[in-house]
């Protein structure tokens, strides 16, 4: 078994680079579904979703060639299954994104139903709903959903009750081979919206709206591959702002643009934390103490819940008190008791979190809930006194490339070690 293993209490500097936006891979990857042909993805970041993505595309026929460490060429001119099998939608619910391509090119799909997830209940009902509006029939079968459009797809106004990521989405990637014109009303915002609706009007779809809450989409006959660079990922540029917010220390980080994290850069600010905005990035310092403050997450452009957990580390270390509402998912306070184990004061009352600010942290054996959280557990190691071993790491290789080589190079005394697993026997 693999851990992180951080000891505490070391200066950081230099620059680090982020790699393009998990969320935003994953969803140009099932895009590809819409397109016969070779498409090619730039600046796709190489973690372990991204590696189940691939082979949900193999499953369904499509031809990976890996081209480097970040480009990958994506052939799905023989796709010829439209099931997402259990087996993978299991291990990264996001494989549901093929869903929406799968119906937009052959009128049908078969999704295992994702189960719960370790953040919550996370249901599909908004993906459902919309598709249904644009002619698809839902089957739900031994765990599968069987989608249908007999007669095709026809455009029409779809107005979501909230503004689902997944959801948007799913129903941008079918309704661009729909019959006329599909309005989403209440669409969700997120940058990676914006590069997945810049990449299908480079493919030739007719989609408007891209980054305000009413998307139109002009249904098209056909799409053709491109050649595409994935966004830079604000969550994991984040994520190293406050690495640098934490410790104190300046820090660069490029690769992102820093209007992707508006929200998240002005809450800081009011923590203490400057920051100065440069060509594709931004610097992080901290000259004084942590201020207090008080968070909600919202969907974009507020306070991204997917940045929760590093802010909330921030705040246990603040001079006050501060309470964080997550209004996005509900269980995304896992990792906050495992932060207690390090001295944190936090008292969790339904979805908001009472954050008491203490003088330090204490390294300690903490286990990774998920994606996040394990990221935050690393940032507070970063401080703790001591070393603090980071476990069930699996979550963290989801989302953040190689993220003890790069904190590494930045100056963190971190590894990655094996040690025994002593559950075996
Ligand atoms: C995506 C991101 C995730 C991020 C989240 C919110 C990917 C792979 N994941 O997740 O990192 O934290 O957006 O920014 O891109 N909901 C329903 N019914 C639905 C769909 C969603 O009730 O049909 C609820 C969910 O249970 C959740 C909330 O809406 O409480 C937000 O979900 P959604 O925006 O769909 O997030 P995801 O696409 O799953």
């Amino acid at each position: 078994m693999e851990i992180i293993r951080v000891e505490g209490g070391h200066h950081l500097g230099g620059s680090v680079e982020v790699a393009g936006a998990k969320n935003s891979a994953l969803k140009l990857m099932a895009a590809t579904l819409l397109a016969p042909g070779v498409t090619v993805l730039t600046n796709v970041p190489n973690i372990s979703d991204v590696h189940i993505m691939g082979k949900v595309l193999k499953h369904l026929g499509a031809k990976i060639e890996v081209r480097g460490v970040h480009e990958l060429a994506i052939d799905t001119s023989e796709v010829s299954s439209w099931e997402a099998p259990y087996e993978l939608v299991a291990k990264m619910r996001a494989s549901t994104a093929v869903m929406g391509p799968l119906i937009g090119r052959f009128g049908r799909a078969v999704i295992a139903m994702p189960g719960g997830c370790n953040i919550g209940a996370r249901k599909m009902d908004l993906h459902f709903l919309g598709l249904e509006a644009l002619g698809v029939h839902f089957d739900n079968d031994h765990g599968y959903i069987y989608a249908e459009a007999a007669d095709g797809l026809v455009g029409t106004t779809v107005t979501l009750s909230f503004p689902s990521v997944g959801a948007t989405e799913n129903l941008i990637m079918a309704a661009v081979r729909a019959r006329g014109t599909t309005v989403i009303d209440n669409a969700a915002r997120e940058p990676e919206i914006v590069d997945l609706i810049r990449m299908l009007n480079e493919m030739g779809a007719k989609i408007s709206g891209a980054g305000t809450p009413v998307i139109e989409i002009q249904g098209v006959e056909e799409l053709y591959p491109v050649e595409h660079r994935v966004v830079g990922d604000r969550i994991e540029a984040g994520t190293f702002l406050v690495a640098g917010a934490i410790t104190g220390d300046e820090l660069e980080v490029t690769g992102f643009a820093p209007s992707h994290l508006g929200m998240v850069l002005k809450k800081m600010e009011l923590m203490g934390v400057q920051f100065e905005t440069t060509g594709n990035g931004a610097r992080v310092r901290r000259p004084g103490k942590i201020l207090p403050t008080d968070i909600q997450t919202l969907p974009y452009p507020g306070f991204p819940t997917d940045m929760q957990a590093q802010v909330l580390a921030l705040t246990a270390l603040a001079q006050g008190s501060s309470v964080i509402t997550e209004n996005i998912f509900e269980n995304r306070f896992m990792f906050a008791s495992e932060l207690g184990r390090m001295g944190a004061d936090i008292r969790i009352e339904g979805h908001h979190a009472l954050v008491r600010g203490v003088d330090g942290f204490s390294g300690a054996q903490v286990v990774s809930p998920d994606l996040r959280g394990g990221a935050a557990l690393v940032l507070a190691g970063l401080v703790a006194e001591g070393e603090t071993d980071v476990s069930a790491i699996h979550h963290i290789d989801r989302g953040y490339e190689n993220f003890v080589g790069k904190l590494r190079s930045l100056g963190a005394h971190i590894e990655r070690v094996d040690v025994a697993d002593d559950t075996d026997f």
